[in-house]
C-alpha cells in the first residue's frame, strides 16, 4: 500500500534504494526514479505500462547541472532556461553519453527541466542524481494532479507518494526543441508560444505524424478517461437527440449546458480564466470518469494561449 507523506527523507531513502516514488511538480505528479538506476527506470516503464520507445523527462536541481546531462546547448536554450526555470518548460538537448539510453529511448537528445514545486526542488537538492519522471498515470490515461489520484492508480506498485497538494499549473510542461537556429514547440503547455517568443523571437509549433511522433506525448490517444468521450457539437440538442442514451456528463468551459438530459457537469472556470481551467482540467476529468456515466461530452475552449494547450489534451482525451 502506498503511503501519502510530506516527509522528504522517506522519499530520499526509497530513491537511494533504486525504488520509484510519486512526486508532486507544479504541472502534474510524476513517477520518479534515479536516472542512473536501471532498476528504477525499468520499474517506471513497467508501472506505467509505457512502451520503451517513449523517453522520459530528466528533472535537475539547478541550471549548472545542465552540463552533466546535456551538451552543445544552443544560446536560445540557455536563454529560455534562465528565464523560465524553475518552471513548466522542458528543453530537448543533445544528450551526454553517460545519460542512460533507456531514459532517452536511444534518442540522441535528452529532455530536461527544473520543476518549481518547492517539495520537488527540496528533494532534488538533497539528491546527488537527477530524477527521471513521466506523468504518474498509466499509459494513455488521465494525468494525476493530486497525490490521491496517484494512489488510486498505483496503490499496489508504490510505497511512497510525496503529497504536495494540488498541482498549481495542472497540465504537463511545454516541450521545446532546437534545430539550427529554429525553436520548435513539440508539446503545448502553460508557457505559451507568445511567452517563448518574448525571449527568443519566432518559434514554430511542430506538426508531425501522429503515429510517429517526435515527442510521443503527441500520440493520438492520450489523457483519456475510461468512459466514452466525444466532443460537444454546435447543436447540442441535436447531438443529445442522436445519442438517445441516459447518464450523459459534460466537461464545459465557463457555464453549464442548460439541458436536463446532462446529469453531471464540470465547469473548468466560471471566470473564463484559462489558467484556472488548466489547473482544474484533470481533476474534473477524473471526477466525471468516476461518475458512472455512459458518455462524457467535451466542450473545446477558446483556441488561444493556454486554451490551445488545453484543447490539445481534450482532443486526445476523446477516445
Ligand atoms: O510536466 C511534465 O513534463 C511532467 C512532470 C512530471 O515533469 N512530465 C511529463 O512526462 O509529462 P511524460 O513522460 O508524461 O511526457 C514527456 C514527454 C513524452 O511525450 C516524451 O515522449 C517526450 O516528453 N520526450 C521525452 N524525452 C524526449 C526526447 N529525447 N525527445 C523527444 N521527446 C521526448
Ligand atoms: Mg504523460
Amino acid at each position: 500500500m502506498a503511503l501519502l507523506t510530506t516527509d522528504i527523507n522517506l522519499a530520499i531513502m526509497a530513491l537511494q534504494n533504486d525504488d520509484i516514488i510519486g512526486l508532486p511538480t507544479e504541472t502534474v505528479y510524476g513517477l520518479a526514479g534515479n536516472i542512473y538506476s536501471e532498476k528504477a527506470i525499468k520499474k517506471i516503464f513497467e508501472t506505467k505500462k509505457r512502451p520503451f520507445f517513449n523517453p522520459l523527462i530528466v528533472h535537475i536541481k539547478n541550471i549548472d547541472y545542465l552540463d552533466v546531462v546535456a551538451q552543445n546547448i544552443p544560446a536560445k536554450a540557455l536563454l529560455l532556461a534562465q528565464h523560465f526555470w524553475p518552471g513548466p518548460l522542458t528543453l530537448l538537448l543533445d544528450k551526454r553519453a553517460d545519460v542512460p539510453n533507456i531514459v532517452t529511448a536511444d534518442k540522441p537528445t535528452v529532455a530536461v527541466r527544473i520543476p518549481s514545486h518547492p517539495m520537488a526542488l527540496a528533494l532534488l537538492q538533497q539528491l546527488n542524481f537527477p530524477l527521471a519522471a513521466p506523468s504518474a498515470n498509466p499509459f494513455t490515461s488521465i494525468s494525476s494532479t493530486t497525490a490521491q489520484h496517484v494512489k488510486e492508480y498505483f496503490d499496489k506498485e508504490l510505497d511512497i507518494i510525496l503529497d504536495g497538494g494540488e498541482c498549481k499549473k495542472g497540465i504537463e510542461s511545454t516541450i521545446v526543441g532546437f534545430t539550427g537556429d529554429d525553436v520548435i514547440i513539440y508539446r503545448l503547455g502553460t508557457i505559451t508560444e507568445t511567452d517563448l517568443e518574448k525571449i527568443v523571437g519566432e518559434v514554430s509549433i511542430y506538426i508531425g505524424q501522429d503515429d510517429k511522433p517526435i515527442a510521443p506525448g503527441m500520440l493520438l490517444k492520450h489523457y483519456s478517461p475510461k468512459t466514452k468521450t466525444v466532443l460537444l457539437e454546435n447543436d447540442v440538442n441535436l447531438q443529445l437527440n442522436n445519442l438517445a442514451i441516459k447518464k450523459i456528463g459534460a466537461l464545459v468551459f465557463n457555464k453549464k449546458i442548460d439541458d436536463e438530459r446532462i446529469v453531471e457537469q464540470e465547469i473548468l472556470s466560471k471566470a473564463s480564466n484559462l489558467e484556472e481551467a488548466a489547473k482544474n482540467l484533470y481533476a474534473s476529468l477524473h471526477r466525471l470518469d468516476k461518475s458512472d456515466l455512459a458518455i462524457i461530452l467535451i466542450e473545446l475552449l477558446p483556441n488561444e494561449g493556454i486554451g490551445k494547450s488545453i484543447n490539445d489534451r481534450l482532443r486526445k482525451a476523446v477516445n
